[in-house]
């Protein structure tokens, strides 16, 4: 959601900062603009659209060289994604430009005020109103951070801000409010970016900036503070992957690499988790033994296909926990008055971390007294920071919008935990076969993942033979009706195909009317040995879409052949527990979205109208 760059050095600034909105491209694509300051003077450039757009119009207009510079990447909010809403944004003198990323919700009263005082606007965005605050800030203190911090203390709302000022040719500022801002540490150079992915070909030492600090820097060091101006506690940190990873590495789109390292993913997430006999040992998780063992009740938050993990995560803490527990979409949750108190635990799933509808979630909960674990994958982001506790997911950058290795990750995190907490409550004690046997088996999932990855020849076969379709529905019970949502959400974000999933028993009270003959329905059949009543219910609700017409792509474990006759397509996955499915199930409707907007000519890795990171609620 908007990604930020500044940069301050003796290398080119327009070159970083133009590599880094490259990396950040996946946070948002309405438009993309650079500021540079070159011999005392301010120049920018900005375009709407991708990058690219802004990388043609640099071609035809450059700009000159300077050492010190900003840019951003756009996911528009306040105004649409035209070139003048595009961010850097500039006071009416042009000696200051500002990009921003957030919202700031007490705009109209500050823009109203400084019309008053005779100052002109440029865009319809919120964002500008900073630009004309900090240069009327400058010229009454001289000193850049300082007058970021005024500035700061008089907006509400969430906002990462960086800028530059004509007047003081070697300094960038930045302040951070709820969305991200990472400082790259480099040796006579320093860089800020809403992540570290940007500067990675750089420098791998970073600094954490917390909330409400403004940060300087210099060609020879950096400063952080409070919005007072008070030293700041920061947290510096060196990055464990390097730029390769955030490459595509060979592959055509991000996405499918992404789908490519889900087994390495996931044994990055198993790793040193499980010890001697099956015993987890999840030293992260800081919430005491005996603070888990008082715990009456488990809810879940998170949204998009995190909310998906988190679906089938309620199923994980039921079994292995005993302990009722509730998924809930963090935006829903934030305003309700839900029934939460220090005897809760809630877990946070989020990839990015940053996903403000999670954190607003959770600080409802934590007002409340509950304790927070966060399943997150990225390090030092806000959402991990805000919570009792932390389980990384180690998948890795996650780059395409669509996620995919992140959801794995994070099922199999709160599976560990939901089995964590079983042993810590002495839950597991009587069912130690049964949970030996889960750890067991998700030792094996990188295994069974690079199973299923090698038979999706079919799946992508079968994609393309479904381009022209306009709906395809999907249906599942069980965990398998998370998949069946995923599967579905998948399609809509990448192929922008109408597709639902419904829990398959739900289907006679209403959805089995969008039937029609020859409407694909994909339907996941529970897995477990084709021993389950659930499984042939679903076997059931395959015959009822049958007998209506439908045309029925079936995914089930291999040796189930109860439902071969029911297939007009199958794809078999490896035989796993009924709980443990969605990591196989899932994989064929990622690669079965991927292959699908690829054939309908649609950009796999930056969908229409999407962000990677939502920092808006
Ligand atoms: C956005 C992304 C989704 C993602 C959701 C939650 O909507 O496009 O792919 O699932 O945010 O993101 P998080 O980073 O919190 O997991």
């Amino acid at each position: 959601m908007c990604g930020i760059v500044g940069y301050v050095g003796g290398q080119s600034a327009l070159d970083v900062v133009l590599a880094g909105l490259k990396r950040l491209e996946y946070r948002g694509y309405d438009s993309a603009g650079v500021a540079v300051l070159a011999d005392g003077a301010l120049v920018a450039s900005k375009k709407a659209g991708k990058l690219i757009n802004l990388e043609k119009e640099l071609v035809e207009r450059p700009l000159p060289a300077g050492g010190t510079g900003l840019g951003h990447t756009r996911w528009a909010t306040h105004g649409g994604p035209t070139d003048a809403n595009a961010h850097p944004h500039l006071d009416g003198a042009g000696r200051v430009a500002v990009v921003h990323n957030g919202i700031i919700e007490n705009f109209a009263a500050l823009r109203a005020e400084l019309v008053a005082r005779g100052r002109t606007f440029a865009s319809e965005t919120d964002s500008e109103v900073v630009a004309h605050l900090l240069a009327e800030s400058f010229a009454g203190c001289g000193d850049l951070a300082e007058a970021m911090r005024r500035v700061c203390r008089r907006l509400e709302g969430a906002f990462t801000l960086v800028a530059v000022h004509a007047d003081v040719p070697d300094v960038v500022v930045g302040a951070r409010r709820n969305s991200p801002l990472v400082v790259g540490v480099g040796e006579g150079e320093f860089f800020l970016a809403s992540d570290v992915s940007a500067f990675i070909a750089h420098t791998r030492s970073a600094i954490e900036l917390g909330q409400d600090q403004v940060v300087e820097l210099r060609r020879d060091g950096v400063t952080v503070t409070d919005f007072g101006g008070a030293p700041a506690d920061v947290r510096a940190y060196h990055v464990d992957w390097d730029a390769s990873a955030a490459e595509k590495g060979g592959y055509d789109h991000f996405m499918l690499k992404e789908i490519a390292e889900q087994p390495k993913a996931i044994a990055d997430t198993l790793r040193g988790r499980i010890g001697a006999g099956g015993v987890l040992t999840l030293d992260e998780v800081r919430i005491p033994p005996d603070v888990l063992r008082e715990i009456d009740k488990v809810v879940v938050v998170a949204c998009g296909t995190a909310f998906h993990a988190g679906m089938i995560a309620k199923y994980a803490f039921e079994q292995w926990t005993r302990l009722p527990c509730e998924t809930e979409l963090a935006s829903e949750f934030r305003y309700r008055n839900p029934i939460v108190d220090a005897r809760t635990l809630v877990i946070a799933i989020s990839q990015s971390g940053e996903t403000m509808d999670t954190l607003m979630a959770l600080r409802h909960a934590r007002e409340r007294g509950a304790k927070v674990l966060a399943v997150c994958n990225t390090n030092g982001s806000t959402i991990p920071r805000e919570s009792d506790a932390v389980l990384y997911t180690h998948a890795g950058p996650e780059v395409a919008v669509a996620s995919t290795k992140a959801f794995l990750t994070q099922v199999v995190a709160c599976c560990l935990v939901a089995l964590y907490v079983g042993q810590v409550r002495g839950v597991a004690a009587g069912r130690g076969a049964e949970v030996r046997e889960a750890v067991r088996e998700l030792a094996g999932m990188p295994g069974a993942v690079e199973d299923v990855l090698r038979t999706m020849e079919p799946v992508r076969e079968l994609a393309r033979s479904l381009a022209r379709k306009d709906t395809v529905l999907f249906l599942g019970r069980h965990v398998g009706y998370p998949v069946a949502l995923e599967g579905a959400l998948k399609l809509k974000e990448l192929a922008y195909m109408h597709a639902e999933g419904f829990a398959a028993g739900e289907l006679k009270h209403g959805p089995i009317a969008l039937v029609e003959e020859g409407t694909p329905v994909v339907v996941v059949v529970p897995s477990g040995g084709g021993q389950s009543v659930v499984h042939d219910k679903v076997v059931s609700n395959i015959q009822e879409v049958r007998a209506r017409g439908a045309w029925t792509v079936v995914i089930a474990e291999e040796g189930d052949e109860v439902v071969v006759p029911y297939a007009d397509h199958l794809i078999r996955v490896p035989r796993t527990s009924t709980l443990l499915q969605p990591l196989v199930a899932t994989v064929p409707l990622q690669v079965f979205a991927c292959e699908l907007a690829t054939a309908r000519g649609n950009e796999v890795d930056q969908p229409r109208n999407l962000a990677k990171s939502v920092t808006v609620e």
